[in-house]
């Protein structure tokens, strides 16, 4: 068996320090909770940044690097001008609003790409020091699209993956930023680069004719004497997981509490992590909507948004942070009452008991982004739902959305749709929530984050080894 690197940005544990006590908690968002069974299951390496630990002691920064060992985790520490520039920065303020079609977020001046480079070098060293000959790499995201370039130089024999988290632009998108070529090249230096979905594949082919002259034949490009994969895997969630938390009596005690704050009422639910393009605004602005053109509705809904915060040292994250809690604001002073107010907006984490409660209370769960890789949020709802209830409203711009036909998918550009699709559901005959929510929770189920592991793991270790020089000779 080949022992498994993983290697990603960040590690699935973020060590927190608060006042003089040290934690090291769980780290959100989908890579690091998806991928977290899966490293348990491998018994290999996990290599990432573990948050900042500049401020701890000598005895303390012992104690973290011993529990992180214990995890299998290696960390690479990121100085504060690293996790500005190369993660806030080239990675958050460029790379993130590009994938995800924004381009008006983008700063004029390319002053981060150096250090971007510098800290993809870095991991890239660090993997090839824990490297033995046998492993297999798998690169996670676009803060590291360098590395499996580096990594081939240093490393031309070994087995690289390579994952992108986040949509793949179009071309026209693509292009406008000033160092493609050098990402594009980069992540040939993978044997197989996976996406969530065809049009991504598609998106990236298009870039590698469009800037390198590239053909792709069939799921093939030809670079340098190797053969490159490419391919959509569908990224899954550990949805057995999910639906036995959702079983737990402690879970069970959750939903009744939080329905017995909302007697008589719908519960729409929100949760995201508090990003620009999660789409919340305009979600906020849908139900704002519906209680304005259907009186009847006034009083008689209750919209639950969890927003996780993100990033929060980045500009437009704050600023999107200011207009959400503005609009909510707006929309409890238009059509709170004195004993109620539609919006319940909480602006925290939650651990994963919390939200299975949350999903398996909710009557319409609300998944709009703007842009989306994938969403497991979506996919989390519905393994959390063993009652077979509930109706999923989906973004048609979320990856989850090429897959989760039982969803009412929407455009959340058009709000006035947005509206019609949550009375859609809240209108929705119980025999045609169970016959959808059956059909979205087999499809979960049977395409979990294990099978998805699996799938590009087979794919990737099944590939010839042989490179096309080589072959030749
Ligand atoms: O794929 C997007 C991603 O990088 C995932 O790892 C995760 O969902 C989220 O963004 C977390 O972001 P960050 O590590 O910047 O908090």
């Amino acid at each position: 068996m080949s022992r498994l690197l993983l290697v990603s940005n960040r590690l699935p544990v973020t060590v927190k320090v608060e006042k003089d006590s040290v934690a090291v908690a769980r780290s959100a968002g989908g890579l690091a909770t998806g991928l977290r069974r899966p490293h348990e299951r491998s018994g290999g390496l996990w290599i990432g940044w573990p948050g900042d630990v500049s401020r701890l002691s000598d005895a303390q920064r012992t104690r973290v690097e011993a529990q992180l060992a214990e995890q299998r985790c290696v960390p690479l520490h990121l100085t504060s001008s690293e996790v500005n520039r190369y993660y806030e920065g080239y990675s958050n303020r460029v790379l993130w609003p590009l994938c995800h079609y924004m381009l008006d977020r983008i700063p004029r001046q390319d002053r981060d790409w150096e250090v971007y480079r510098k800290v993809n070098e870095r991991f890239a060293d660090l993997v090839a020091k824990q490297y033995q000959p046998g492993d297999i790499i798998w690169v996670h995201d676009y803060q590291l699209m360098l590395v499996p370039g580096m990594l081939r130089q240093r490393l031309p024999e070994a087995r690289i993956g390579y994952f992108h988290h986040i949509p793949f632009p179009s071309s026209e998108v693509f292009r406008t930023l000033p160092r493609r070529d050098e990402l594009l090249k980069g992540l040939l230096g993978a044997d197989l680069v996976g996406f969530h979905t065809v049009s991504y594949v598609r998106h990236f082919s298009g870039s590698l004719l469009r800037q390198l002259g590239l053909d792709t034949d069939v799921d093939c490009i030809t670079w340098e004497g190797r053969q490159v994969r490419v391919g959509a895997f569908p990224m899954g969630i550990d949805a057995d997981a999910f639906d036995a938390l959702a079983r737990e009596v402690g879970v069970l005690e959750d939903v009744a509490s939080v329905r017995r704050g909302a007697e008589g009422q719908r519960l729409l639910l929100g949760i995201d992590r508090l990003d620009y393009t999660k789409g919340i605004p305009r979600r906020l602005l849908a139900v704002q909507r519906l209680l304005e053109r259907e009186p009847s509705w006034r009083g008689r809904l209750r919209f639950v948004q969890v927003a996780v915060p993100s990033r929060t040292q980045v500009e437009a994250y704050a600023t999107y942070r200011e207009q959400v809690n503005e609009l909510v604001g707006r929309i409890n002073g238009q059509y709170g009452t004195v004993q109620n107010v539609p919006v319940h907006y909480l602006f925290r984490s939650f651990n994963e008991k919390q939200l299975a409660g949350l999903y398996r209370a909710a009557d319409v769960m609300l998944v709009t982004p703007v842009r989306d890789g994938m969403n497991l949020v979506a996919k989390e709802f519905c393994a959390a739902r063993p009652d077979d209830d509930g109706v999923l409203v989906l973004s048609e711009f979320a990856g989850a959305a090429d897959e989760m036909r039982g969803a009412l998918v929407v455009n959340t550009y058009d709000i006035e749709a947005t509206a019609d699709a949550i009375e859609q559901a809240l209108k929705m005959s119980e025999t045609e929530r169970r016959e959808r929510m059956r059909g979205l929770r087999a499809q979960v189920k049977a395409h979990d984050v294990h099978w998805w592991v699996s799938h590009f793991l087979g794919r990737l270790q099944g590939l010839p080894t042989v490179s096309v020089n080589r072959a030749k000779e």
